[in-house]
């Protein structure tokens, strides 16, 4: 039987084998999906050794999509531009494709499952680090009004905007950042994965006509709580993003897959 795994630290709570086994069962075919617990110094020789034991795929998480983008031989451009990698697909003799989903993930979750325009709309992207710059590209690609980049190390947001060197893109201080009304507010900082808020003035959130987290949990996370106490009418976490971008990688492994991703992330949501 094909066997997938993710790779990451923690682990334990992963959806990914839960979801991947259930777009499985949809198109009807069999397959085994693992999580492997791996460290920074084992995480290259973890991937060898699961691809030489005739591993079909591999998905990466926290904390290692650079160093995955790193080791594969061939690298797909959205995930050359994010410079990270959650993907990665046997190419035989001991090639490595590298994919990144989380983007195209993140822009379905909006526009298909939540009926959020980014086309022509202006979208402020909370954070600077790897998670933000893995969806600035997707993101750029729908055709924003403006996409600002705001966050708390201002050089961070400037760094992506000269990488990215686009007309619509630019870079604000996270407690500074002016929110134009109706913009989607996007939030890609690690805060809520430690439990803190996020120091955007709760005047302007409470402009935006959607608010949406890349992080979910069980409970909402506290920039939703912020965004709610701001008054925000339109609050999402991230696990329909979780789910379109397993999507994403599972039509990857298995070219052709018609699958139903709302079917999935009904299944998630009626076991919160
Ligand atoms: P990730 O891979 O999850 O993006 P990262 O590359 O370490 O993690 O980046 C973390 C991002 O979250 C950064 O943009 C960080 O802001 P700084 O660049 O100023 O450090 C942001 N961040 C983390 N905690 C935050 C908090 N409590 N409030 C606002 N931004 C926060």
């Amino acid at each position: 039987m094909a066997l997938f795994t993710v790779f990451g630290n923690p682990i334990s709570h992963s959806l990914s084998p839960q979801i991947h086994l259930a777009f499985a069962k949809q198109v009807g075919v069999e397959l085994n999906y693992t999580r492997s617990l791996t460290s920074v110094s084992r995480f290259r020789r973890a991937v060898a050794q699961f691809f030489r034991e005739g591993g079909a795929g591999a998905n990466v998480t926290v904390p290692f999509k650079e160093e995955a983008y790193e080791l594969v031989t061939h690298v797909t451009a959205r995930a050359k531009q994010a410079g990270a990698v959650n993907t990665l697909v046997p190419l035989g003799y001991g090639q490595l494709l590298g994919d990144n989903t989380d983007g195209i993930g993140l822009v379905r979750d909006l526009t298909q499952n939540l009926k959020q325009a980014i086309a022509q709309r202006d979208i402020v992207l909370l954070g600077a680090g790897g998670a933000a710059r893995g969806v600035v590209g997707p993101l750029l690609a729908e055709g924003p009004r403006q996409l600002i980049i705001a966050n708390r190390t201002l050089e961070k947001a400037n760094a992506i905007v000269e990488v990215f060197n686009h007309r619509t893109l630019v870079a604000a201080r996270l407690n500074e950042v002016v929110i134009p009304s109706g913009a989607l507010v996007i939030n890609a900082t690690s805060a809520s994965l430690a439990h803190q808020t996020v120091a955007v003035a709760a005047e302007q959130l409470g402009q935006a006509g959607a608010v949406y987290d890349m992080m979910y949990g069980a409970e909402p996370t506290v920039f939703m709580q912020q965004a709610r106490q701001a008054g925000v009418a339109k609050i999402s976490d991230g696990l329909g993003m979780l789910v379109e971008q397993a999507g994403v990688a599972f039509r990857l492994w298995h070219e052709g897959a018609e699958l139903n991703t709302q079917a999935v992330l009904g299944e998630l949501r009626a076991q919160q």
